[in-house]
């Protein structure tokens, strides 16, 4: 299916961070030094939504339990430890994107 238009670029003169539904999938668009990514939204601890978490300096930090990701990448940082248990961590939960005519799209079938 590749590449589909999930917002446009005037949004995020608003927001830094926005969700996307998309088949199904839950998509944490944001904008890290003037550039847009996508990752999974859905934290690999135990599923909070990283939407609803802080974005500061290009790293989202769960709501749930606080585990920080990397917002370019959707990797972890350092080892995170929940109540003294460490858990396992996806290596790859980005999705493509790209800018054309000032939409911002998102191919999650690349993945
Ligand atoms: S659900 Fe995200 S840190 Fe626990």
């Amino acid at each position: 299916m590749g590449f589909k238009k999930v917002a446009e670029i005037q949004e995020f003169a608003q927001i830094e961070k926005k969700l996307i539904e998309l088949d199904n999938e839950k998509i944490l668009l944001t904008k890290v030094d003037g550039d847009y990514y996508a990752i999974s939204n859905k934290c690999p601890h135990m599923g909070g939504s990283l939407y609803k978490g802080t974005l500061r300096d290009g790293i989202i930090t769960c709501p749930r339990h606080g585990a920080k990701y990397d917002a370019k990448t959707g990797k972890g940082l350092g080892k995170p430890k929940i109540l003294f248990l460490e858990f396992k961590m996806e290596n790859d939960r980005s999705y493509p994107v790209k800018v054309e005519d000032g939409a911002i799209l998102i191919d999650i079938d690349a993945k």
